[in-house]
Protein backbone atom coordinates (compact mmCIF):
# COMPACT_ATOMS: atom_id res chain seq x y z
CA UNK A 1 0.00 0.00 0.00
CA UNK A 2 1.47 3.50 -0.62
CA UNK A 3 0.76 6.45 1.15
CA UNK A 4 1.11 10.09 -0.16
CA UNK A 5 3.05 12.44 1.60
CA UNK A 6 0.34 14.02 2.73
CA UNK A 7 -1.25 11.11 4.47
CA UNK A 8 2.48 10.34 5.68
CA UNK A 9 2.46 13.83 7.23
CA UNK A 10 -1.11 13.43 9.07
CA UNK A 11 -0.30 10.29 10.21
CA UNK A 12 2.91 11.33 11.66
CA UNK A 13 0.63 14.37 13.30
CA UNK A 14 -1.57 11.01 14.80
CA UNK A 15 1.32 10.04 16.45
CA UNK A 16 2.04 6.70 14.25
CA UNK A 17 5.31 5.93 12.97
CA UNK A 18 4.75 2.76 11.67
CA UNK A 19 1.55 2.53 10.04
CA UNK A 20 -0.17 -1.35 10.45
CA UNK A 21 -0.53 -2.22 6.75
CA UNK A 22 -2.81 -5.09 5.58
CA UNK A 23 -1.79 -7.81 3.76
CA UNK A 24 1.45 -8.34 5.67
CA UNK A 25 3.29 -5.43 3.39
CA UNK A 26 6.63 -3.73 4.82
CA UNK A 27 5.37 -0.90 7.46
CA UNK A 28 5.95 2.06 5.54
CA UNK A 29 8.56 4.01 7.96
CA UNK A 30 7.34 7.84 8.41
CA UNK A 31 10.41 9.95 8.06
CA UNK A 32 10.45 12.85 10.74
CA UNK A 33 10.99 15.24 7.98
CA UNK A 34 8.33 14.47 5.89
CA UNK A 35 6.06 18.22 6.41
CA UNK A 36 4.13 18.72 3.29
CA UNK A 37 3.35 21.69 1.76
CA UNK A 38 -0.61 22.59 1.40
CA UNK A 39 -1.64 21.97 -1.82
CA UNK A 40 -4.23 22.02 -4.28
CA UNK A 41 -7.74 22.53 -3.79
CA UNK A 42 -9.87 18.92 -4.32
CA UNK A 43 -11.73 18.87 -7.66
CA UNK A 44 -15.23 20.23 -6.56
CA UNK A 45 -19.03 19.79 -8.28
CA UNK A 46 -19.82 22.92 -9.72
CA UNK A 47 -22.96 24.40 -7.64
CA UNK A 48 -24.68 27.65 -8.74
CA UNK A 49 -23.80 30.59 -6.92
CA UNK A 50 -25.64 32.32 -4.12
CA UNK A 51 -27.56 35.61 -5.84
CA UNK A 52 -25.56 38.34 -4.09
CA UNK A 53 -26.67 41.92 -4.45
CA UNK A 54 -23.06 42.91 -3.99
CA UNK A 55 -21.08 39.99 -4.93
CA UNK A 56 -17.63 41.67 -5.66
CA UNK A 57 -15.13 39.04 -5.26
CA UNK A 58 -17.44 36.40 -3.79
CA UNK A 59 -16.96 33.98 -6.94
CA UNK A 60 -16.20 30.41 -6.44
CA UNK A 61 -13.36 29.60 -4.27
CA UNK A 62 -12.34 33.34 -4.13
CA UNK A 63 -10.30 33.92 -0.88
CA UNK A 64 -12.66 36.22 1.47
CA UNK A 65 -9.68 39.01 2.10
CA UNK A 66 -9.65 41.38 4.74
CA UNK A 67 -8.91 44.15 2.29
CA UNK A 68 -11.70 42.75 -0.42
CA UNK A 69 -14.39 42.63 1.89
CA UNK A 70 -13.61 43.51 5.59
CA UNK A 71 -16.66 42.47 6.93
CA UNK A 72 -16.65 38.83 6.02
CA UNK A 73 -13.10 38.06 7.55
CA UNK A 74 -13.57 40.20 10.16
CA UNK A 75 -10.09 40.01 11.64
CA UNK A 76 -8.07 42.63 13.47
CA UNK A 77 -7.96 46.05 12.46
CA UNK A 78 -9.87 44.97 9.23
CA UNK A 79 -13.19 44.16 11.77
CA UNK A 80 -12.15 47.91 13.21
CA UNK A 81 -12.85 49.61 9.75
CA UNK A 82 -15.72 47.11 9.21
CA UNK A 83 -17.53 48.25 12.15
CA UNK A 84 -16.79 51.40 11.63
CA UNK A 85 -18.33 51.88 7.82
CA UNK A 86 -21.02 49.45 8.73
CA UNK A 87 -22.56 51.90 11.17
CA UNK A 88 -21.03 53.81 14.56
CA UNK A 89 -18.55 51.96 16.03
CA UNK A 90 -19.92 50.72 19.59
CA UNK A 91 -18.32 49.61 22.96
CA UNK A 92 -19.56 46.14 23.81
CA UNK A 93 -20.87 47.76 27.24
CA UNK A 94 -22.79 49.95 24.70
CA UNK A 95 -24.27 47.70 22.67
CA UNK A 96 -25.01 45.34 25.98
CA UNK A 97 -27.33 48.32 27.15
CA UNK A 98 -29.66 48.73 24.56
CA UNK A 99 -32.54 46.34 23.30
CA UNK A 100 -31.91 42.67 22.84
CA UNK A 101 -31.14 42.49 19.05
CA UNK A 102 -33.87 40.26 16.94
CA UNK A 103 -31.31 37.53 15.33
CA UNK A 104 -33.69 35.57 13.28
CA UNK A 105 -35.00 38.77 11.60
CA UNK A 106 -31.42 40.79 11.66
CA UNK A 107 -29.94 37.43 10.22
CA UNK A 108 -32.65 37.22 7.68
CA UNK A 109 -32.16 40.89 6.47
CA UNK A 110 -28.35 40.44 6.18
CA UNK A 111 -27.78 40.03 1.59
CA UNK A 112 -24.47 39.47 1.79
CA UNK A 113 -21.66 37.65 4.09
CA UNK A 114 -20.55 41.53 4.80
CA UNK A 115 -23.70 42.66 5.90
CA UNK A 116 -24.13 39.83 8.00
CA UNK A 117 -20.88 40.17 9.68
CA UNK A 118 -21.43 44.01 10.02
CA UNK A 119 -25.07 42.86 11.70
CA UNK A 120 -23.23 40.85 14.11
CA UNK A 121 -20.67 43.10 15.17
CA UNK A 122 -23.57 44.64 16.28
CA UNK A 123 -25.84 42.22 18.35
CA UNK A 124 -25.94 42.24 22.06
CA UNK A 125 -28.52 39.24 21.81
CA UNK A 126 -26.93 37.50 24.21
CA UNK A 127 -24.52 38.05 27.62
CA UNK A 128 -21.45 37.49 25.50
CA UNK A 129 -20.85 40.81 23.58
CA UNK A 130 -20.06 42.68 26.86
CA UNK A 131 -16.66 40.63 27.68
CA UNK A 132 -15.93 40.00 24.08
CA UNK A 133 -12.53 42.11 22.39
CA UNK A 134 -13.99 41.35 18.99
CA UNK A 135 -16.59 39.28 17.52
CA UNK A 136 -15.35 36.74 15.43
CA UNK A 137 -17.26 35.67 12.13
CA UNK A 138 -15.53 33.43 9.58
CA UNK A 139 -12.51 33.01 7.53
CA UNK A 140 -11.72 31.50 4.24
CA UNK A 141 -13.29 30.79 0.72
CA UNK A 142 -16.80 31.05 -0.50
CA UNK A 143 -18.35 27.97 -1.87
CA UNK A 144 -15.42 25.95 -0.14
CA UNK A 145 -15.35 22.06 -0.34
CA UNK A 146 -15.64 22.15 3.37
CA UNK A 147 -16.85 24.29 5.96
CA UNK A 148 -15.70 23.72 9.35
CA UNK A 149 -18.01 24.81 12.06
CA UNK A 150 -16.18 25.13 16.04
CA UNK A 151 -17.90 26.20 18.84
CA UNK A 152 -17.18 29.62 19.65
CA UNK A 153 -13.62 31.87 20.26
CA UNK A 154 -10.59 31.14 22.45
CA UNK A 155 -8.44 33.88 23.73
CA UNK A 156 -6.28 34.35 20.51
CA UNK A 157 -9.36 33.87 18.55
CA UNK A 158 -10.94 36.93 20.58
CA UNK A 159 -7.91 38.71 20.18
CA UNK A 160 -7.38 38.36 16.63
CA UNK A 161 -10.67 38.43 15.31
CA UNK A 162 -10.44 35.33 13.17
CA UNK A 163 -11.39 31.77 14.14
CA UNK A 164 -9.06 28.92 15.14
CA UNK A 165 -5.64 30.69 15.09
CA UNK A 166 -4.73 29.22 18.72
CA UNK A 167 -3.46 25.87 19.26
CA UNK A 168 -6.57 24.12 18.14
CA UNK A 169 -6.21 26.31 15.11
CA UNK A 170 -2.65 25.10 14.22
CA UNK A 171 -3.74 21.08 14.84
CA UNK A 172 -6.75 22.11 12.40
CA UNK A 173 -4.67 23.57 9.95
CA UNK A 174 -2.55 20.81 10.22
CA UNK A 175 -5.56 17.89 9.94
CA UNK A 176 -6.84 20.26 6.84
CA UNK A 177 -3.57 19.97 4.83
CA UNK A 178 -3.46 16.52 4.89
CA UNK A 179 -6.28 15.88 3.35
CA UNK A 180 -4.74 18.82 1.03
CA UNK A 181 -6.89 21.60 1.72
CA UNK A 182 -6.51 24.86 3.36
CA UNK A 183 -8.21 28.11 4.70
CA UNK A 184 -6.71 29.80 1.68
CA UNK A 185 -7.89 27.39 -0.67
CA UNK A 186 -10.85 25.39 -0.77
CA UNK A 187 -12.31 25.58 3.26
CA UNK A 188 -13.90 28.26 5.28
CA UNK A 189 -13.99 28.24 9.55
CA UNK A 190 -16.51 29.46 11.34
CA UNK A 191 -17.97 29.07 14.89
CA UNK A 192 -21.72 27.90 16.13
CA UNK A 193 -21.22 31.86 18.77
CA UNK A 194 -19.31 34.37 17.64
CA UNK A 195 -18.36 35.94 20.73
CA UNK A 196 -15.73 34.23 23.14
CA UNK A 197 -17.47 32.55 26.25
CA UNK A 198 -15.39 34.17 29.30
CA UNK A 199 -12.93 32.14 30.81
CA UNK A 200 -13.67 29.38 27.14
CA UNK A 201 -16.37 27.93 29.35
CA UNK A 202 -18.52 26.31 26.91
CA UNK A 203 -21.32 28.00 25.09
CA UNK A 204 -24.82 28.57 27.00
CA UNK A 205 -28.01 27.39 25.53
CA UNK A 206 -29.48 30.59 25.40
CA UNK A 207 -26.49 32.06 23.84
CA UNK A 208 -26.35 28.93 20.95
CA UNK A 209 -29.93 29.43 20.23
CA UNK A 210 -29.18 33.75 20.10
CA UNK A 211 -26.39 33.00 17.51
CA UNK A 212 -27.90 30.28 15.48
CA UNK A 213 -29.66 32.45 12.63
CA UNK A 214 -26.43 34.12 12.31
CA UNK A 215 -24.15 30.70 11.46
CA UNK A 216 -27.59 29.54 9.49
CA UNK A 217 -27.53 32.43 7.49
CA UNK A 218 -23.80 32.48 7.13
CA UNK A 219 -23.86 28.47 5.79
CA UNK A 220 -26.27 30.01 2.71
CA UNK A 221 -24.39 32.73 2.20
CA UNK A 222 -21.14 30.83 2.14
CA UNK A 223 -22.74 27.95 0.35
CA UNK A 224 -20.26 24.99 1.47
CA UNK A 225 -20.24 21.76 -0.36
CA UNK A 226 -20.28 19.42 3.22
CA UNK A 227 -19.88 20.88 6.35
CA UNK A 228 -17.45 19.58 8.89
CA UNK A 229 -18.88 20.25 12.61
CA UNK A 230 -16.09 19.47 15.53
CA UNK A 231 -17.39 18.83 18.82
CA UNK A 232 -20.92 18.12 20.63
CA UNK A 233 -22.07 21.55 20.84
CA UNK A 234 -21.70 22.24 16.95
CA UNK A 235 -22.88 18.94 15.98
CA UNK A 236 -26.05 19.66 18.68
CA UNK A 237 -26.35 23.13 16.95
CA UNK A 238 -26.45 22.45 13.24
CA UNK A 239 -28.24 19.03 13.59
CA UNK A 240 -30.96 20.30 16.39
CA UNK A 241 -29.79 16.61 18.52
CA UNK A 242 -28.86 15.89 21.31
CA UNK A 243 -26.95 13.36 21.49
CA UNK A 244 -23.21 12.71 22.57
CA UNK A 245 -20.59 13.46 20.25
CA UNK A 246 -19.45 9.74 19.85
CA UNK A 247 -23.18 8.89 18.82
CA UNK A 248 -23.35 11.37 16.12
CA UNK A 249 -19.89 10.56 14.86
CA UNK A 250 -19.37 8.27 11.71
CA UNK A 251 -23.28 8.71 10.70
CA UNK A 252 -24.34 10.41 7.32
CA UNK A 253 -26.28 13.68 8.04
CA UNK A 254 -27.26 16.39 6.35
CA UNK A 255 -28.89 20.10 6.56
CA UNK A 256 -31.45 21.83 4.37
CA UNK A 257 -30.78 25.24 3.85
CA UNK A 258 -31.79 27.43 1.79
CA UNK A 259 -33.19 24.75 -0.55
CA UNK A 260 -29.16 23.28 -0.23
CA UNK A 261 -28.66 19.91 1.38
CA UNK A 262 -25.39 20.02 2.77
CA UNK A 263 -23.94 16.91 3.92
CA UNK A 264 -22.53 17.13 7.34
CA UNK A 265 -19.62 15.00 9.05
CA UNK A 266 -19.00 15.08 12.70
CA UNK A 267 -15.82 14.73 14.41
CA UNK A 268 -13.95 15.47 17.13
CA UNK A 269 -13.11 19.28 18.26
CA UNK A 270 -9.51 19.60 17.93
CA UNK A 271 -9.11 21.11 21.70
CA UNK A 272 -10.49 17.37 22.80
CA UNK A 273 -7.76 15.80 20.40
CA UNK A 274 -4.73 17.87 21.94
CA UNK A 275 -6.24 16.38 25.09
CA UNK A 276 -6.69 12.65 23.68
CA UNK A 277 -4.20 12.47 20.81
CA UNK A 278 -5.47 8.46 20.72
CA UNK A 279 -8.68 9.54 18.93
CA UNK A 280 -6.81 11.45 16.74
CA UNK A 281 -6.87 8.65 14.13
CA UNK A 282 -10.76 8.13 14.10
CA UNK A 283 -10.63 12.17 13.29
CA UNK A 284 -8.27 11.05 10.29
CA UNK A 285 -11.06 8.78 9.32
CA UNK A 286 -13.74 11.44 9.65
CA UNK A 287 -11.74 14.04 7.40
CA UNK A 288 -11.13 11.61 4.67
CA UNK A 289 -14.83 11.18 4.36
CA UNK A 290 -15.58 14.85 4.51
CA UNK A 291 -13.09 15.08 1.71
CA UNK A 292 -14.69 12.15 -0.54
CA UNK A 293 -18.05 13.83 0.60
CA UNK A 294 -17.19 17.24 -0.40
CA UNK A 295 -16.29 15.59 -4.02
CA UNK A 296 -19.23 13.83 -4.39
CA UNK A 297 -18.00 10.54 -3.78
N1 LIG B 1 -12.21 26.50 19.24
C1 LIG B 1 -13.30 26.68 18.47
O1 LIG B 1 -14.25 25.92 18.54
N2 LIG B 1 -13.29 27.70 17.63
C2 LIG B 1 -12.29 28.55 17.51
O2 LIG B 1 -12.38 29.46 16.71
C3 LIG B 1 -11.15 28.33 18.32
C4 LIG B 1 -11.14 27.30 19.18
Amino acid sequence: MQFSALQLAWMQELGIDKPWIPGGAAPAVIQPQARVAVNPAPDVAQRPPTPQPAAGSLGAGSFVQAGAIAHAQLGGAAQRSATANASSTKKSSDVAAEKPLDTVAAAAQAATLEELAATIAQCNACGLCKEREQVVVGQGVMQPAIMVVGEGPGDQEDRQGLPFVGRSGMLLDNMLSSIGSSRTTDVYAANIVKCRPPGNRNPRPAEITACRPFLMRQIELVRPFSILALGRFAAQTLLGAEAQLTEMRDKPYSVEQAGLNIPVVVSYHPAYLLRRPADKAAAWRDLQRARLISKGL
